[in-house]
């Protein structure tokens, strides 16, 4: 969700999300029919691709059972030279439908990451950040021969050195992360229980389905609700069903169509979460002044309206000037909440409400509606 933190607000998007909303899943090879898209025309990529895993044989743990581990036709190379010429082919595919601003993030293991990065450096790509993926639930390495292999990386980058205007919702990042600065690390949980897609015969349907967790953050760092992301390697579709949930728009590409299905239910299945909760995060600065009074000149409170706290244990009324009463004291919002706690501020906004027949509606929701207009214009 779109953190919203003390004195912030949410700016409303100018155009509306939700109805503009699409999810596509292309079935073919990603290089082939990317190249039907329109160059400059995706605003986020996000990709992970073939690990190149080279496994030999079946992996088994110390008491012989079998290791689901990925041995996938999909994820074999015949050499490394095989691998970088099918990860420079999609890389470029990509980079033409970039958008000048857009950036592109890649997961990957030991297995392939350096050679992707060192391939996308080559290409023009500009690294803004690797992230540490820190799995809170890694599988053992059963020989015992090597470090647990407790992380994956990804590589975030712009299209180019020169990119401007890139999306980066740092603001927001910070508020969601008690106001600090957020950290290249991320600890999350691989993808298990009721998130994991399984089949009728009750195994997973895809071996390397990312954790949503991890999407989310991906697209609320890096993207704006109405961006097209695409996935070229869509796999279970899981960054099709956060794009969804948060109201961006997407294209993933699966050359598996069993993988397509699987994902397309998926997706179906997602509800969008509602505007208000996507809006872009606005500092209490950068968001337009809204007067009380304007409530009142626009007809959305009445003067002679009884504004309570949470509790109502307070009701102050509405004056017809756009200040309110509580007993004998006459002020602001601001000021007679901070009367009516005894305290030496508060933010009226964010105590006082109106009764509806729906319940209470803070009367910083009206506030926000008058944003989301002025935002409009
Ligand atoms: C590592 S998995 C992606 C998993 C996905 N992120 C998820 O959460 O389910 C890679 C996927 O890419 C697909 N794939 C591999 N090569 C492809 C290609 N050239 N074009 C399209 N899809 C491809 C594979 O079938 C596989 O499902």
């Amino acid at each position: 969700m779109v953190v919203s933190r003390r004195g912030a607000s949410a700016k409303a998007p100018r155009t509306k999300f939700e109805s503009s909303f699409d999810a596509r899943i292309v079935v073919g090879d990603c290089v082939a029919e990317m190249s039907k898209l329109p160059s400059g025309s995706v605003d986020l990529v996000f990709a992970d691709p073939p690990y190149n895993l080279q496994l030999k044989g079946d992996l088994k743990r110390p008491d012989e059972s079998h290791v689901d581990a990925v041995n996938n036709d999909w994820d074999k190379f015949s050499s490394f030279a095989a691998y970088d010429d099918f990860t420079r082919a999609w890389l470029l595919a990509c980079r033409r439908i970039m958008k000048p601003s857009a950036t592109l993030w890649v997961i990957g293991s030991y297995h392939n990451i350096f050679r992707v990065g060192a391939i996308m450096q080559d290409l023009g790509f500009w690294v803004l950040n690797d992230i540490v993926w820190r799995k809170t639930n890694p599988m053992p390495n059963f020989r015992g021969r090597r470090f647990t292999n407790a992380h994956e990386t990804m590589i975030w980058a712009a299209r180019d050195e020169k990119a401007k205007g890139y999306t980066f919702n740092y603001e927001a990042l910070k508020a969601a992360n008690e106001d600090v600065q957020a950290r290249s690390d991320w600890l999350i949980p691989l993808c298990t229980g009721d998130e994991r897609l399984k089949g009728e015969d009750g195994k997973k349907v895809h071996p390397t389905q990312k954790p949503e967790g991890l999407l989310a953050r991906v697209l609320l760092s890096s993207s704006k609700p109405g961006d097209l992301v695409i996935d070229p390697f869509n796999g279970t579709g899981t960054t099709g069903a956060v794009a969804k949930r948060l109201g961006r728009r997407y294209i993933g590409f699966e050359r598996d169509r069993t993988y397509a299905a699987a994902a397309e239910a998926r997706i179906a299945a997602v509800e969008p979460l509602p505007d208000a909760t996507l809006a872009p995060f606005m500092t209490a600065r950068e968001a337009p002044r809204v007067a009380f009074s304007e409530l009142i000149e626009r007809g959305m409170i009445s003067p002679g309206t009884r504004l309570v706290d949470s509790r109502k244990r307070h009701g102050a009324l509405v004056r017809a000037d756009g200040a309110i009463m509580l007993g004998d004291k006459v002020g602001s919002i601001h000021r007679i909440g901070a009367v009516a706690q005894g305290s030496g501020a508060c933010n009226g906004w964010t105590f006082w409400h109106i009764e509806t027949n729906k319940g209470l509606r803070l009367i910083d929701e009206l506030r926000a509606e008058i944003r989301s207009e002025m935002a409009a214009l």
